[in-house]
């Protein structure tokens, strides 16, 4: 087994992210997204934090040049279908990712390595669109956001992955710096699960938005309680409307157990649009 090539779905908050840290592992990247021009800005958007990289003398010019070579924007169809590694970070939808991964299925070759970045549904779950002979080089990658800075990698197997495929990332990882740990393939894993809480209780702590009692929370969670970002700073950085569907999938895994249950502000953001970072607005006012 080896990763020299990879394909990655979604070109949104987290593909971008995760195309970024492998390209800047000398990793020949390609990005792929419903939305074409919408990849081809995340692709702009990645040659100019090289360039920052680069100025800021974190990255060589000769570095920047070989890693802006090695990424590109392609149609699925178009993909290099013997790539080592596809990476989904499409939208936290179970059907649309099972769909997704049944084209995968048939497109790309079968040592091909097909891996979802989903934050909540059960890897197994996913799995069901896939062939038997498939599910074997089928498991969650779960990265954190922003993942060119985020050690942390989540690994999960399915209940018909094959162990030699997650050991044999866990140590490709941990070799390039990143922290890949084994997770069991339950609802939101380990991080997303206990975080939860961390935004339900805040939600329920402020009740009804105004942006103050937001920036109360978060002032005290992190100059008493030592988190490096409130939960409010970090739902508008995750985006909203992927916060709530992660937890509204947790909910419903766990077949609604009240500790997980979603909070009305958060379906009322998104239908209001105000989806964090990315909208420029969302518990707080960003300048675009
Ligand atoms: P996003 O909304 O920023 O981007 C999603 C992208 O997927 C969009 O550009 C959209 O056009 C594209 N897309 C949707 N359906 C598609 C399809 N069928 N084929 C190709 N492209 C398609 O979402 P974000 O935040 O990047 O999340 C992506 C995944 O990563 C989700 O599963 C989410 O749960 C997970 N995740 C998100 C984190 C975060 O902090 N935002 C952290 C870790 C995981």
């Amino acid at each position: 087994m080896k990763i020299n090539n990879v394909v990655i779905i979604g070109a949104g908050t987290m593909g971008q992210g995760i195309a970024q840290w492998f390209a800047q592992q000398n990793i020949v990247v390609e990005m792929v997204d419903q939305n074409f021009e919408f990849a081809q800005k995340s692709l702009e958007r990645i040659r100019e934090s090289l360039v920052k990289l680069e100025s800021l003398g974190k990255l060589t010019s000769a570095q920047v040049t070989e890693m802006k070579k090695n990424l590109s924007v392609k149609k699925l169809e178009h993909v290099n279908t013997k790539a080592d590694l596809v990476v989904e970070a499409i939208i936290e939808n179970l059907d649309v990712k099972k769909n997704l991964f049944k084209d995968l299925d048939l497109l790309m070759s079968k040592e091909t390595i097909l891996a979802t970045n989903t934050s909540s549904f059960p890897v197994t779950q996913i799995a069901s669109s896939l062939s038997a002979d498939r599910k074997k080089n089928f498991l969650g990658l779960h990265f954190f956001n922003p993942a060119t800075i985020m050690k942390l990698v989540e690994v999960i197997n399915g209940m018909e992955t094959d162990k030699n495929v997650s050991a044999f990332l866990i140590k490709w990882f941990n070799d390039k710096k990143k922290i890949a740990c084994e997770c069991s393939d339950s609802p939101g894993f380990i991080v997303n699960r206990v975080a939860r809480n961390f935004y339900g209780e805040a939600l329920r702590a402020v009740e009804c938005y105004t942006e103050d009692k937001c920036r109360e929370v978060d002032t005290v969670m992190k100059e008493v309680g030592g988190f490096k970002m409130g939960p409010f700073e970090l739902m508008d950085l995750i985006g909203i409307d992927i916060n709530f569907s992660v937890t509204e999938s947790v909910y419903n895994s766990f077949f609604h157990e009240a500790r997980f249950k979603p909070h009305r502000l958060q379906r009322d953001m998104v239908a209001a649009n105000r989806l964090g970072k990315k909208t420029g607005k969302g518990f707080y006012h960003y300048e675009s």
